[in-house]
């Protein structure tokens, strides 16, 4: 496998974990990589921390870069919001996330 694909384990809203491989060197974010995988992320606002339907929480471990205050504003509007929640589009695709375990938050509406 290339050195440049790393895996995400993803957990649906109906509970059901995807593993899914990710490329580092494309620039991806991780709303990106569920959109991809055929997750229901939404992604409205393209990436932007503009609408937190790519909300999620972080199970593992992992060190991830500090939430921007964009994300923090957005998630300080968001429903459903844990300790543990991040935008998946300001969650960048990289070595260091190799392995990751997230699960997709719950939506408001499902419009
Ligand atoms: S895609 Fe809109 S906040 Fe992440």
């Amino acid at each position: 496998m290339s050195e440049n694909i790393i895996k995400i384990k993803i957990t649906d809203r109906e509970g059901k974990q995807h593993e899914v491989e990710a490329p580092t060197d494309m620039n991806f974010n991780l709303m990106e990589i569920c959109q991809a995988a055929g997750l229901p992320v939404k992604g409205t606002c393209g990436g932007m921390a503009l609408c937190a339907s790519c909300h999620c929480y972080v199970l593992s471990n992992h060190e991830l870069k500090e939430p921007s205050e964009d994300e923090e504003d957005m998630l300080d509007q968001a429903f459903y919001v844990e300790d543990n929640s991040r935008l998946g589009c300001q969650i960048a695709i990289s070595n260091d996330i190799d392995g990751l375990e997230v699960q997709l938050a719950l939506v408001d509406d499902e419009d």
